[in-house]
Order: structure tokens, then sequence, then C-alpha cells
């Protein structure tokens, strides 16, 4: 471990492998928690040695993990911060350490691009578009209003501001469409029944409900079944994600539109891991490839689902 340096002071055990420092977001949500075991399995597969750390959501604790992985000397870090801003002086300390970052499912905001060698995960705004076209597809013959709300993910975070943003954009084609309340549910199912509840009691019209993950539209479509609605047929819920009890509700036709975000990134972080630490090149940014589904072809891809 650590990459043989002369110092011999590095975090592996001295048989060559390359030790890897891993600082997840935590475990809010079904698609976290997929992403936690594929990065798992796939350090294993890899023979890299990871030291894994949990971050409850939470900044402050993200930023003292890299602190300590740093201590460690391990060979490379990866993390998927929980927002996007304030990583700079954590960063610059990896960067004199000379441990090479690699940014995993999320991003971070810094100009500065010599802090981290490449940002691999999904191209969040493309998301919020696919979901937003599905829309305008779908009330391309009616001239009335449509009412949003919108459950969005942990505030300041990348998928929030980038789903957001991108749906946002496709919908403002046309003035029929109209964001009528939004919040954040912070990607968990329990904070998305609280504020699903909450709109059904503030707003007297709800046509459509778009979440920002799979997990806060189930929550909400606790709350719309109990206040009496029908989820799918009152309420037309578009989530993102894709994992396997969002695909049920879909199949269900509780939910009428998912929009898929593939956790499984970590056989290509691997790749990317032993790539850094070995001074070969890597592409910038690496984005995950991911499609939509609708009620019939979840059906059709359940049985089969891993996560
Ligand atoms: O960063 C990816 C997002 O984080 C997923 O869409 C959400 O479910 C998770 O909590």
């Amino acid at each position: 471990g650590g990459g043989g340096g002369d110092t011999g002071a590095s975090a592996g055990a001295g048989d060559g492998k390359i030790v890897m420092g891993f600082s997840q977001v935590g475990a809010e949500s079904g698609w976290r928690t997929a992403n936690t075991k594929s990065v798992q399995e796939s350090a294993k597969a890899a023979g890299i040695d990871l030291k894994f750390s949990d971050a409850q959501q939470k900044q402050e604790n993200q930023i003292k993990a890299i602190r300590s992985f740093i201590q460690q000397k391990v060979d490379v870090i990866a993390f998927s911060p929980v927002v996007e801003s304030g990583w700079d002086t954590v960063l610059k300390e990896a960067k004199a350490a000379d441990i090479p970052v690699i940014l995993t499912d999320r991003a971070v905001d810094s100009p500065d691009t010599s802090l981290y060698k490449t940002f691999l995960g999904s191209d969040f705004v493309e998301e919020g578009k696919k979901a937003g076209q599905w829309l305008v597809d779908q009330y391309k013959d009616s001239k009335d209003p449509v009412k949003i709300v919108e459950l969005q993910g942990t505030t300041g975070s990348a998928p929030a501001n980038d789903r957001k943003a991108g749906f946002g954009e496709v919908i403002k084609a046309d003035p029929k469409f109209e964001i009528v309340a939004s919040q954040t549910g912070d990607f968990t199912r329990a904070k998305g029944k609280e504020v699903m509840e909450a709109f059904l009691k503030s707003t007297p019209k709800i046509d459509v409900l778009f979440a920002h993950n799979d997990d806060m539209g189930l929550g909400a479509i606790e709350a719309i079944e109990g206040a009496g609605k029908v989820p799918g047929k009152d309420i037309k819920i578009i989530t993102i994600d894709a994992v396997k009890d969002g695909m049920q509700a879909l199949a269900d036709g509780k939910i009428n539109y998912i929009v898929e975000c593939s956790p499984l990134l970590g056989p290509q972080l691997m790749d990317l891991a032993k790539k850094v630490v070995g001074d070969e090149q890597v592409p910038p940014r690496v984005v995950t490839e991911e499609t939509t589904f609708t009620q019939e072809q979840a059906k059709e891809a359940l049985p089969s689902r891993q996560y």
C-alpha cells in the first residue's frame, strides 16, 4: 500500500495494494445503499484496500474523513460531496500532500479543476430535462394550466441544483406549466412524506409531483393515499433513480415515469483509481450512461433489476 513511498509511513499493510479512502454522503436513499454496495464490492474485486467512511449527510464529517485519509497517506481519495460548495481548503490540503482525488457521483463548484483528477457520475441537468420533456409530451394536447409541486433533493447538492435547473428549463417553454410549491425533502422517504403532506394542505390543486428521487416520491405516495387521493391518477408522479422500490411503484401505476440515475459506479471508479495512482491520463469527466422508464418498461425491467 501507499504506493511504495520511501518514508514507509503509508496507510497500507505494505502488501502493494492500492489504498483508497472513500467518503460517502450517507445512507439517505435506496440509491445510496446500492452505490455503497457497488463501491465496496468493486474494491474487493479490484484488489483495492478500501477505507470507507459514512458522513451521515454532513459536510463537516466529510471534511474530517478526508483530513484523516490525508494523515493516513492513502494512495487515492474518492468522495461524493454532499453539497457543491466549500471544498477548496481541504482539496488543497490533499493536493499539497500529493494525493489524487476522484469526485464520485456529485460535483463540487470550485473553479479550480486542478483540485481533482476526474469526476465520475451522472449528468443531473440532463436527468431534469428528461423529466421535464416527459411532462411536455404528456400534456401536449392540453391548454389547461398544469400545477406542479416539486420535492427537491438535499439543499445545495449538485443533483438538487441541476435537476431543478434542467426540469425548469424544459417546462418554461410553455407557460401553462407552473411550479406552485417547491421544497427540499432531503432525498429521504420520511421527509418526502412530511413535505407532501404539507403541500396537500396548502395547495388546493396539484396535477403533478416532480420528486428529485424515488425515495421522496415513495414517501409522497403515502401522503397522497393518506389524503384519499390516487397516486399516478389524481396526481401524476415523476421521479429520478429507478431503484427497485421505485420501479415496483411505477409498474403498479403509482408513479408515471422514472428517469434513471445509475448508482453502479464502483467498477469504473476502481479503474480510474488504478490509472490515477499509476500516473496515467484519465478523462476529466466520465458520464454515466442511463435511460428512462415508462410503466410498461418498468414491468419488463423489474425481474432483472439488480438493486
Ligand atoms: O447523488 C445522487 C442522488 O443522491 C440520488 O438521486 C439520490 O437518491 C441520492 O440520495
